[in-house]
């Protein structure tokens, strides 16, 4: 039966796509890649191209536009949830790639969404991948917790007020989408006093790599969109 496999293909580094990933992708007769703007390389497709055949699959880079807008989104995603259905109901398996994991904040879930409510009788499977989270701990050798210890995942989008909060309820709090309000969360830290134990890190994964652990340092820096930080409660020692 032809199937939908939603594949996590890890932080960018090839090597860190798991095997199963790396089965599927090769096997897959369609490969579906999301970008964001038009002629923009595609960080996922980029990632898993080495395992492709460009010449017996069909690989298809989608818009989906990077806004908070749901009325601008919501049309992509059914954009792209009609065309996948429309392949795999032909009787085509697809990879729909997805940066990290596809359950972790990720375009994907709003097409499950579709997916369940439009196309029930569609197999989906999901493979997961190696999360940015995970590698940028691993990289920056930062233990996400331990023993007893509460870790959170803020999107820094959903507010300061929210990263405040988690700042002062978790002794972990990852953020990501750091980039709108780099400014503010530096200032944050910098009250909170945890200069000693934030590390930021960017592109994990990539050749352009980026981990900063002062707060001066990561001041003077304009971060990617694919930039996260670990913040301890205690120092870290990296
Ligand atoms: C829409 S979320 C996708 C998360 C992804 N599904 C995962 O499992 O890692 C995008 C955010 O994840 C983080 N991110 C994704 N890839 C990254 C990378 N290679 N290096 C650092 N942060 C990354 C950034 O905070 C970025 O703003």
């Amino acid at each position: 039966m032809a199937t939908l496999y939603a594949v996590g293909v890890g932080p960018g580094d090839p090597e860190l796509l798991t095997r199963k990933a790396e089965r599927v992708l090769r096997q897959a007769d369609v490969v579906l890649a999301p970008a964001s703007n038009p002629g923009e390389a595609s960080v996922a497709l980029e990632t898993i191209r080495e395992f492709l055949d460009e010449g017996r699959q069909e690989i298809i880079i989608h818009q989906f536009p990077m806004t908070s807008d749901r009325s601008r989104l919501l049309p992509a995603w059914q954009e792209a949830a009609a065309l996948i259905a429309e392949k795999v109901l032909a009787g085509r398996d697809v990879a729909f790639v997805t940066i990290g994991d596809p359950l972790l904040y990720s375009t994907f879930i709003y097409l499950l969404r579709i997916f369940r409510e439009s196309y029930p009788q569609m197999a989906v499977e999901i493979i997961p991948g190696i999360s940015s989270i995970n590698t940028a701990a691993a990289v920056a050798c930062v233990p996400l917790a331990e023993a007893d210890e509460r870790i959170a995942i803020i999107p820094a989008t959903a507010g300061l007020e929210k990263v405040i909060e988690a700042l002062a309820s978790y002794d972990t709090v990852v953020l990501l989408k750091v980039k709108p309000l780099f400014g503010e969360i530096l200032e944050v830290l910098r009250q909170m006093g945890r200069q000693g134990s934030t590390v930021f890190v960017e592109r994990v994964g990539s050749s352009r790599q980026k981990v900063l652990t002062g707060l001066a340092e990561m001041a003077a820096h304009s971060p990617d969109y694919l930039s996260l930080m670990i913040i301890k409660r205690a120092e870290v020692h990296t």
